[in-house]
């Protein structure tokens, strides 16, 4: 159907994660959500089925607000794997019966609407380069999302290049979030000294491989930038992202409109 008389103004965007799945109604003109963010935890197992339930939850909820949506206006959401056409192609730190579920058929499915399925990261990276740290930056935009594992966005001029995967780039002979992800870090019990060495090294190999004009930090422990991107020696400018907890949800309300021709 055609989608020119929805709203573009608000849109929904769900980020799923491992340990929680988030959703929000995002205004596309400000960047912003509009009211809190509704949150469930990721059910256990995290079987395709268990999740696109609670996705439908969520969605729920938030299609009774007075804010809600146009119930035709499709829904953007966020996976943690790389994401083809809607497939799943990788399953890293979710369970492995999403390898090659159909995770856009299964929640439009579920939704009865369209649905746009992005890499989480990705839609970080997206929303950051739309309304955060990455505003109007010419060239190339590394933005590095330190949680569970490492997540990645790559943009050029504002565009995004999807599923970089720059988190298994094998570095010293390990699989880099292994070493340096957030939950590395916790695992080791390592100081913020002793992380920014095992930071140091990714970004100095990452910064040779792309040499990009900034790298954008997302995910929980941005929060704590104070603590360890002081402690990095790097060429390329390296800051915390803006949009934080948001960005995923704000990114993949965003990418779906963009993608419906809702908005450009
Ligand atoms: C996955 C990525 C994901 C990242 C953050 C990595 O292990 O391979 O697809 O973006 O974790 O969740």
């Amino acid at each position: 159907m055609s989608k020119k008389h929805l709203s573009t103004s608000n849109v929904i965007g769900i980020d799923i994660g491992g340990t929680g799945i988030k959703g929000g109604i995002v205004n596309l003109e400000k960047g912003k959500l509009v009211g809190d963010r509704f949150r469930i935890d990721t059910p256990q197992p995290a079987t395709p089925e268990a999740v696109a339930k609670v996705v439908g939850a969520i969605v729920a909820e938030l299609m009774n607000r007075p804010d809600a949506p146009h119930p035709d206006a499709p829904v953007g959401v966020t996976f943690p794997a790389i994401i083809v056409h809607g497939v799943a192609r990788s399953a890293a730190n979710v369970d492995d019966s999403w390898i090659g579920t159909d995770v856009e058929a299964l929640l439009e499915k579920e939704l009865g609407r369209d649905v746009q399925v992005m890499n989480d990261a990705d839609a970080a990276g997206l929303a950051e380069a739309r309304y955060g740290a990455g505003k109007n930056i010419k060239g190339t935009v590394l933005v590095i999302t330190l949680g569970t594992g490492i997540g990645s966005a790559f943009i050029f001029n504002g565009k995004l290049v999807p599923n970089a995967e720059l988190g298994h780039l094998e570095i010293d002979g390990a699989d880099a979030e292994t070493r340096a992800s957030a939950s590395a870090r916790e695992r080791a019990d390592l100081s913020w000294e002793d992380y920014a060495k095992r930071l140091q090294r990714y970004f100095s190999h990452v910064e040779f491989l792309f040499s990009p004009e900034l790298f954008i930090i997302g995910g929980g422990i941005s929060k704590r930038s104070e603590d360890y991107l002081p402690l990095l020696e790097l060429q390329t400018p390296i800051i915390p992202a803006v949009l934080q907890n948001n960005a995923g949800i704000v990114g993949a309300a965003l990418q779906s409109a963009m993608h419906f021709k809702l908005v450009k």
